[in-house]
């Protein structure tokens, strides 16, 4: 299920904190990182925050700089982003800022919480999503019945704990103060739990008056069935590789990476790769990678097409190759087509030896771009 982009956003201490315990909101940075925060709203189409930071803020959450609104009209998008918060409890006070400010607003709340929201009048559409609350739900809905492409999620540490530890961000950006808060009572950025394995891609520093902006994204792979943030990453790379092919009229173009349960980057691979003529992106990949490697079976493979069932170029089809690799997880974007084996099912033959195989159908176009000369 296509889920939106989904940023994690945030200011925090020396000592991990978002915030002191005093009844005023601790100003962490300054004027230029506050319009940096305006610029990153004005690319959102939502903005998310937890029904406690509405509680201990109550924020505005708009996008303050009129250039910016009018250039997001001209665009044919609304002045300002959606402005969504969660709660399962409902409480909510009706005069916050967050209703009475900016575009439209919506809540997503338990069952209960929406019959709470409901005799308090809230200024918002009210989703209930049943007896708790789930954001895969939630991040569904999003997309789907609101048009949320790119999600924007401003806190607070609750909120930014979950969708961390449930491998839903595709980027943090944290702006780290220089100061320390020192009260252990003090919300935390994150809280404890289990969180992916390994480590998290540093893809930019940049300095903003004292602060310094730290943006991150998560390299993890889902779980079994459980798609991450970081599969949509790891595929849409496989299809930017399927684009380096040497072309073919007789065969696909096809991207292959091989990555270990913790996010590292195992190999990469594509058709035709290194002057082979028939050499698969899946194959290419697996052969760099050391079969001795132990991280080899919790690895999973994204391969930008569904891997080959059969092929008369090599005795062992790409299935075939990964199930020997004693890999058990791929995650694809496109079935393979009837155009050069018909019936193929290379998902069939992986799934019957107890592989998982995801199909990200959100890549289909990306992963067709280099082949559509063989699809007409
Ligand atoms: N420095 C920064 O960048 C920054 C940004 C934002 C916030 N903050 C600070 O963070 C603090 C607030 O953070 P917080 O962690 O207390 O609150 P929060 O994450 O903003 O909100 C937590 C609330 O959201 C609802 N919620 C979250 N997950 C839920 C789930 N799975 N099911 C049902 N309800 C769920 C619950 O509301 P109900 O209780 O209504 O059920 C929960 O109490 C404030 O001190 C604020 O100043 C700092
Ligand atoms: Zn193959």
């Amino acid at each position: 299920m296509p889920h939106p982009y989904v940023l994690l956003s945030a200011a925090v201490s020396l000592d991990g904190r978002l915030d002191d315990t005093g009844p005023e909101r601790l100003l962490l940075s300054g004027p230029a990182d506050f319009d940096r925060v305006d610029e990153v709203r004005a690319s959102a189409d939502a903005i998310l925050v937890g029904a406690g930071t509405i509680r201990a803020d109550n924020p505005r959450l708009l996008v303050n700089s009129a250039d910016r609104r009018a250039a997001r009209v001209a665009a044919g998008r609304p002045a300002y982003p959606l402005k969504v918060t969660v709660s399962g409890s409902g409480e909510l006070d009706p005069a916050a800022r967050f209703w009475h400010t900016g575009g439209e607003k919506v809540l997503y709340t338990t069952d209960r919480g929406a019959e709470r929201a409901q005799a308090l009048g809230l200024a918002a559409d009210v989703v209930p999503l049943g007896p708790a609350l789930d954001w895969r739900r939630l991040l569904e809905h999003l997309h789907d019945e609101r048009g949320v492409a790119r999600l924007m999620v401003e806190g607070g540490g609750l909120v930014h704990t979950q969708l961390l530890q449930q491998g839903l961000a595709d980027e943090l950006q944290l702006v780290l103060a220089p100061l320390l808060v020192g009260d252990p009572d003090a919300p935390r950025l994150f809280g404890p739990g289990a969180y992916q394995r390994g480590r998290l891609r540093l893809v930019e520093t940049r300095r903003i008056e004292d602060v310094v902006l730290l943006r991150y994204e998560p390299t993890a792979p889902g779980t079994g069935a459980v798609p991450s943030a970081a599969d949509r990453h790891w595929l849409a790379l496989a299809c930017e590789l399927a684009e380096r092919c040497p072309p073919s009229r007789t065969a696909f173009s096809v991207g292959a990476v091989v990555v270990a349960a913790d996010g590292t980057e195992l190999a990469r691979g594509y058709s035709r790769e290194g002057g082979d003529p028939v050499v698969h992106a899946e194959e290419a990949a697996l052969a760099k990678a050391d079969p001795a490697d132990p991280r080899l079976v919790t690895a999973t493979v994204y391969s930008s097409l569904e891997p080959c069932a059969r092929r008369a170029s090599r005795p062992a089809p790409c299935a075939r190759l990964i199930l020997d690799a004693g890999v058990r997880r791929v995650v694809t974007a496109w079935r393979e087509p009837d155009t050069f084996v018909p019936g193929a099912d290379g998902s069939g033959v992986l799934a019957a030896a107890g592989a998982e195989v995801l199909v990200l159908a959100e890549y289909e176009e990306r992963a067709k771009a280099p082949n559509r000369h063989l699809l007409s």
